[in-house]
C-alpha cells in the first residue's frame, strides 16, 4: 500500500493503520485476530470476560497463526458494588410480564450479582506471555509491571481531559472513541450520564492536545472513514463493527443477521444491559427498561440483572433478548473475511486519498 507510514503503524510495527477493534464477549477469536495481523493491521484480543487460563491459550493460539503483533485489551480494574435490592426489585418488577411470556422462572436473587473480574491473574498472564501490545478502556489501569515487558500501551478516552490523563499515565497512544462507536463507552467516570462527542469533532480535539499517536475509533468501516481519520490528524483508525460480520467472528449467527440488518437509526447508547453506558442495537428489551424510568443496578450487576434473557437468546434463537453490541455503522459492513477487509480498506483508503474513487 502506497500511503506513508504514519507514526502509528511504526510504533506498533504494522504496515495498515487499522487496528481492529478488541470486542469483549465472543467476537474477537484468535482466528479474527490473527487473520487482521497477518493482512499488516494489529488484531486485538478483548479480553475482559476472559479467565486467566483461557486468555493464555488464545494468546498461544494468535501465536500458532502468526509471528505479527498483535493487542491483548483489558478493562481498568473498577469498584463493582452489590445493588441496592430496591433497584433490584424494582427492575424485576418491568421484567415479569416478559419472563411470564418467554416461560423463564422467577429468577433468584439470593447470591451476589457481581461476576468476580481476575484483573490481576489476567495481567500475570500478558506479562507472562509478553503480549506486544496492551490496550485498555474504562480508565487507567496500574501499568508499571506492562511497561517493564516492553510492551507498546494504547489508552482509551471519549474527552479530551481523559485523552490527557491517558497520555499523562505514559501510554504510547491514545484511542478516541467517538459516540458513534459500538460497544461500551470508555468513559472514566460517566457521572449522570456519558459524554457523546461524535468522532469527527473529538478527533482533532484530541491530537490538538496530546503528543503520543491519536487512533479514531467510532462509526468508520471504509476507506472513506480511515482516510477521514487520517485527514483530521489521526495515526490510524480502530474499527469494531465492521469486523463483527467477518466469517471468524464469535458471535452467534441471530446477532450477526442483527447487526446486517440494523440500518443507520437502529443503535441506541443504554446502559441497562451492563449498567455501562454502551452503544448497542435497539431492541424491544432495551426499550422497554429504558421507558420503565427505573434506576439501573451499577455495571456488571445490571448485566445478572438481564442474564436469563441473553441465555434465553440462545435457545429460543432470539436475537433481541441478547446484548447486541454495535455501531452506528451497521449497513457499511461487509461480511468478506478479515483479512480480505483489511485489504479492502486499505486500497479504498488509498483511492480515497488520492482524491479518486469513491474511497469504498
Ligand atoms: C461488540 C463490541 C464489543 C466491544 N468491546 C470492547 C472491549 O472489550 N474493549 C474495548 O476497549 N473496546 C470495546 N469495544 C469498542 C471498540 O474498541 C471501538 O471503540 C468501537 O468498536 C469503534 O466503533 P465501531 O464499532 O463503529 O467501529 C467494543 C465494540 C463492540 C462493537
Amino acid at each position: 500500500v502506497a500511503w506513508p507510514s504514519t507514526r502509528l503503524t511504526e510504533l506498533l510495527g504494522i504496515t495498515v493503520p487499522i487496528v481492529q477493534a478488541p470486542m469483549a464477549g465472543g467476537p474477537t477469536t484468535p482466528e479474527l485476530v490473527a487473520a487482521v495481523s497477518e493482512a499488516g493491521a494489529l488484531g486485538s484480543i478483548g479480553a475482559a470476560t476472559l479467565q486467566p487460563d483461557e486468555l493464555r491459550a488464545a494468546i498461544r493460539r494468535v501465536r500458532e497463526l502468526t509471528a505479527r503483533p498483535f493487542a491483548v485489551n483489558l478493562f481498568a480494574p473498577h469498584e463493582r458494588p452489590e445493588p441496592d435490592p430496591d433497584v433490584v426489585e424494582a427492575i424485576d418488577a418491568v421484567l415479569a410480564p416478559l419472563r411470564r411470556e418467554l416461560g423463564l422462572p422467577e429468577p433468584d436473587r439470593s447470591g451476589s450479582l457481581v461476576p468476580p473480574y481476575p484483573f490481576e491473574e489476567l495481567v500475570d498472564v500478558l506479562i507472562a506471555e509478553r503480549v506486544p501490545v496492551f490496550s485498555f478502556t474504562f480508565g487507567i489501569p496500574p501499568l508499571d509491571q506492562i511497561r517493564e515487558t516492553g510492551a507498546r500501551i494504547i489508552g482509551t478516552a471519549t474527552t479530551v481531559a481523559d485523552a490527557e490523563a491517558v497520555e499523562r499515565a505514559g501510554v504510547d497512544a491514545v484511542v478516541a472513541q467517538g459516540s458513534e462507536a459500538g460497544g461500551h463507552r470508555g468513559t472514566f467516570d460517566e457521572g449522570d450520564g456519558p459524554p457523546l462527542v461524535g468522532t469527527l469533532a473529538l478527533v482533532p480535539q484530541v491530537v490538538d492536545r496530546v503528543g503520543v499517536p491519536v487512533v479514531a475509533s467510532g462509526g468508520i468501516a471504509d476507506g472513506r472513514g480511515l482516510a477521514a481519520a487520517l485527514v483530521l490528524g489521526a495515526g490510524g483508525a480502530q474499527i469494531g463493527t465492521a469486523f463483527l460480520t467477518c466469517p471468524e467472528s464469535g458471535i452467534p449467527d441471530m446477532y450477526r443477521r442483527a447487526v446486517l440488518e440494523a440500518g443507520d437509526v437502529d443503535t441506541v447508547v443504554s446502559a441497562a444491559q451492563t449498567g455501562r453506558s454502551a452503544r448497542m442495537i435497539r431492541t424491544p428489551l432495551v426499550e422497554e427498561l429504558e421507558r420503565a424510568g427505573v434506576p439501573f443496578a451499577p455495571y456488571p450487576a445490571q448485566g445478572a440483572l438481564v442474564f436469563d434473557f441473553w441465555l434465553a437468546a440462545a435457545e429460543l434463537d432470539r436475537a433481541e433478548l441478547r446484548l447486541l453490541l454495535a455501531g452506528q455503522a451497521t449497513a457499511l459492513t461487509r461480511s468478506l473475511p478479515a483479512g480480505e477487509l483489511v485489504g479492502t480498506i486499505a486500497a479504498e483508503t488509498e483511492a480515497a486519498l488520492a482524491g479518486g474513487a469513491s474511497g469504498r
